[in-house]
C-alpha cells in the first residue's frame, strides 16, 4: 500500500468526504475533498492526483460528466465511484468509461480500505509477486483453451461475463495477464475488463485455497460485529483478506453483502452460509473444514460467545 498515493474524494455531501477522509488518512493516504464535479475539475487542473473517488449524482457537473472529463484530460488518474443505488444503465456506462471499482454508500471502513488498496495497486501498475509468477508461467495449454473460448464467444452480445467465467474455470483465477488476453481477444479496453472483474465478487484476481471463506463486510454485518469475527479469523489463519494460507487450504475474501442480512453477521465457506456469528463460533466452523483449532476450552468458548452476545 502506498502512503504517497494522493486521492481526491468528490461528493456533494461534506459528511461523505469527511468520513472517507477519516478512514483513509488513518492508513496514511493523502486525501483532498471537492464538493462537486466543478470543484474537482478545478483541483485537478491545479494539482496532481493518483485516484479520484467520485459520487455519481451531483448537481451541475455530475459523476459521469466528471469521469468523461478525467478520461479525456487526465487519463492516468484511476477512478472509483462511491454511490448509493446506481441504475444498471449508469453502472454500465461507468464501467464502459473504465472505472476501476465502486464503493457502495453508505460504506464501512473495511470496504473502503479494501477497494482503495486494490485501486492503488491497479493505478500504480503493481502486481503482487504471486501474480507475477503466474504471468510468467501462464501454461500454453491454458492460453490455447482461453483463446478458443474467446473465439467462441467473441461475436455474441454481452460476451464478457461468460468469457470471464470460463477463464476463471480454466485458470482458477483472473490475474492481470488473463484480463489482458481477454481484453485483446474481445477488442475492448483492459480497464473495462478489470472493472467487471472487480465489480462482481464471484470473480477473483488471486488464487484461492481449497476453502474460500467469504466474510461479509456490508453495513448490516458491520453493525452486528463482523469486524471482531474477521479479526479472529485472520488471526487464526494468519492471513489477511485476499490472501491464501501457505498450505493453500484457506483463502479469505471480503464481500459487500452476501444477501443474508437478516442473519448478520454472516460468512460463507464455499457454498455454505453461516449466520449469527461470534468470533469463537466462526473459528469452530473453520476448524470443521480442517482449519487450526481455536485453542480455547469449551468453557472459554462459551464465555466468549456470551461476551460477544452481550
Ligand atoms: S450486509 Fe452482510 S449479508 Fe448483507
Amino acid at each position: 500500500m502506498s502512503a504517497e498515493s494522493k486521492i481526491l474524494v468528490v461528493d456533494d455531501e461534506l459528511v461523505v468526504i469527511k468520513s472517507a477522509e477519516r478512514v483513509l488518512k488513518s492508513e496514511g493516504y493523502q486525501i483532498e475533498g471537492a464538493l462537486g464535479g466543478r470543484e474537482a475539475i478545478l483541483k485537478m487542473e491545479q494539482g496532481t492526483y493518483d485516484l479520484v473517488f467520485t459520487d455519481l449524482k451531483m448537481p451541475e457537473v455530475d459523476g459521469i460528466t466528471l469521469i468523461r472529463w478525467i478520461k479525456k484530460s487526465r487519463p492516468n488518474i484511476g477512478i472509483v465511484i462511491i454511490t448509493g443505488y446506481p441504475s444498471q444503465d449508469t453502472m454500465k456506462e461507468a464501467i464502459e468509461l473504465g472505472i476501476i471499482d465502486y464503493v457502495p454508500k453508505p460504506f464501512t471502513p473495511s470496504v473502503l480500505l479494501d477497494v482503495t488498496k486494490r485501486a492503488v495497486e491497479w493505478a500504480e501498475g503493481r502486481k503482487p509477486s504471486e501474480e507475477k509468477a503466474v504471468a510468467e508461467e501462464f501454461p500454453p495449454a491454458m492460453a490455447k483453451e482461453l483463446d478458443r473460448v474467446i473465439r467462441e464467444y467473441r461475436q455474441r452480445p454481452g460476451c464478457l461475463i461468460p468469457v470471464l467465467q470460463r477463464a476463471q474455470e480454466i485458470v482458477g483465477f483472473l490475474p492481470p495477464v488473463v484480463q489482458k488476453r481477454i481484453a485483446k481477444g474481445l477488442n475492448m479496453p483492459e480497464a473495462e475488463v478489470h472493472s467487471v472483474v472487480s465489480f462482481y465478487s464471484f470473480f477473483t484476481m488471486k488464487p484461492r485455497g481449497d476453502h474460500n471463506v467469504r466474510v461479509c463486510l456490508g453495513t448490516a454485518c458491520y453493525v452486528k460485529g463482523i469486524e471482531g469475527v474477521l479479526a479472529k479469523i485472520k488471526d487464526q489463519l494468519k492471513i489477511d483478506i485476499g490472501e491464501t494460507t501457505e498450505d493453500r487450504k484457506f483463502s479469505i475474501e471480503g464481500v459487500r453483502c452476501l444477501g443474508a442480512c437478516g442473519l448478520a453477521p454472516v460468512m460463507m465457506i464455499d457454498q455454505e452460509t453461516y449466520g449469527a456469528l461470534t468470533p469463537s463460533k466462526a473459528l469452530k466452523i473453520i476448524s470443521q473444514y480442517g482449519g487450526p483449532a481455536s485453542g480455547q476450552s469449551p468453557e472459554e468458548e462459551t464465555a466468549a460467545v456470551a461476551e460477544q452476545e452481550g
